[in-house]
């Protein structure tokens, strides 16, 4: 057969890769705001719709900072960290397991400036079939590449139920873009992100007929599998955060010299700025009704699988407002333990013995982690409340 999966063994931990405006006093009307200023477009690079995106989005808040932001749906991560390298975006949000994995290993010139969340909605869902873990043994499972964060958070819990990728017990079926330039033969077949991960898993299969039984799943795709008829209905195996908690997952990340140059800082910080307004009226309990609205609209989805969204943006374990502080800053422990999973598969494997972790988590400017651009957005803050008819 030709199939394009490349089944992955003990071989996964060979390779290490990848993957100004002045204080407006009272309340205003956005759309009042936005045709008084000229907007400043931004290029906003994202792997979802996160719940804080959709309020600021559909409530206003990007157009009270004086923004028109473009949401750029990011296919992989090899190719969206790439585009904040080089300029295609301007920020994005993606797990910091990825920055991580580009700063110590690869010495990229990334910067995390906050957390978004804690991985909300990070699970483990098979097709209706498969009712347990243990009963993924044997088995193929999707994954975006065998060497990000969420392949590794995978193993590790399948680990925990006695199933080792390196004893054979289960095996990847990663991307085609992923392998081909290593095993040009033999791969025709693609698993991408989530997006397409969670229509093979509804779907049961590949495109090509290719049976699928099992992916991770992240933020909103679980609530969303609550929708699909029962005959399909994925099945929630397993939390992650039943097994790993606390975990820093979605974090904002832009490219280091942005720090430096001003008209960069300033747009990213309006950007930030919005973000955070955004995120402290998703944390209001007042806001529910209107929250969710915002959710149902930005992810074309139903007032019930919008709820549920809700909700699991709002868990204080893994949320969007769960952060320490409610201000962005990075769940230390969350970070170790992102550390913690990726070094007990090899992780890092192009990091320099005697590195110090410890010390290269500490934030600070030219670190990892610099919060100097976070701490201006929350002094830049415009007056604002969007509409309550929602
Ligand atoms: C905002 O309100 C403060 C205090 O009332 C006032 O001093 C300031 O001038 C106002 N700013 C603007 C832009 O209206
Ligand atoms: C926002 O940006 C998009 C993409 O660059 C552009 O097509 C659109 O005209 C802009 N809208 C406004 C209101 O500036
Ligand atoms: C990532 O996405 C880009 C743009 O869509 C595509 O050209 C590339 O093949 C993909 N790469 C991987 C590693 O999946
Ligand atoms: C929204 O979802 C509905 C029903 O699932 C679909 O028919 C419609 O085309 C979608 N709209 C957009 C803009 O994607
Ligand atoms: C953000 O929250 C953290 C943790 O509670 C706190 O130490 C820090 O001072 C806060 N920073 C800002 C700018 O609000």
């Amino acid at each position: 057969m030709l199939y394009a999966y490349y089944l992955l063994g003990a071989a996964a931990a060979a390779f290490a890769l990848p993957q100004d405006s002045s204080a407006v006093n009272g309340s205003l009307d956005a759309t009042t705001y936005s045709t008084a200023t000229k907007l400043q477009n931004i290029n906003y690079g994202a792997f979802t719709q996160t719940a804080t995106y959709s309020i600021a989005n559909q409530l206003g808040y990007f157009k009270a900072y004086g923004l028109n932001v473009t949401y750029l749906q990011v296919p992989n991560s090899t190719y969206g960290y790439n585009q904040l390298l080089t300029g295609g975006y301007d920020i994005m949000t993606g797990t910091i397991d990825n920055a991580v994995n580009l700063r110590f290993n690869q010495k990229q010139p990334l910067t995390v400036t906050g957390q978004l969340d804690g991985g909300p909605e990070l699970t483990i869902a098979s097709i209706p079939s498969i009712t347990s873990i243990t009963q993924l043994k044997g088995k193929p499972l999707m994954v975006d590449s065998p060497v990000s964060g969420y392949a590794y958070i995978l193993r590790k819990v399948l680990a925990l139920h006695g199933l080792y990728l390196e004893n054979g017990d289960y095996t990847f079926q990663v991307s085609l873009e992923y392998f081909s330039s290593r095993f040009p033969a033999n791969i025709d077949k693609v698993v991408g992100s989530t997006v397409i991960r969670y229509a093979d898993l509804v779907a049961g299969k590949l495109p090509d007929g290719t049976p699928v039984y099992a992916t991770i799943f992240t933020y909103p795709f679980t609530s969303q599998a609550g929708d699909v008829p029962t005959a399909q209905r994925p099945n929630i195996l397993a939390k992650i955060s039943d097994f790993i908690q606390p975990f820093s997952s979605s974090a904002f990340t832009i490219r280091e010299a942005a720090l430096s140059n001003n008209a960069q800082r300033t747009l990213i910080r309006k950007f930030t700025s919005a973000m955070y307004a955004a995120n402290q009226y998703l944390a209001s309990p007042g806001s529910r009704k209107c929250s969710i609205s915002a959710i149902s609209k930005q992810l074309n989805v139903s007032t019930s699988v919008a709820t549920s969204a809700y909700t699991s943006a709002n868990d204080p374990i893994t949320g969007e407002t769960s952060s320490p502080g409610g201000n962005f800053t990075v769940n230390r422990q969350g970070l170790l333990n992102v550390i913690d999973v990726r070094s007990q598969f090899g992780g890092f494997a192009s990091v320099p013995a005697g590195f110090n972790y410890a010390d290269a988590i500490l934030p600070g400017q030219g670190k990892l982690i610099d919060y100097s651009l976070r701490d201006d957005a929350l002094k830049n803050l415009v007056s604002f409340s969007p509409s309550t008819k929602c």
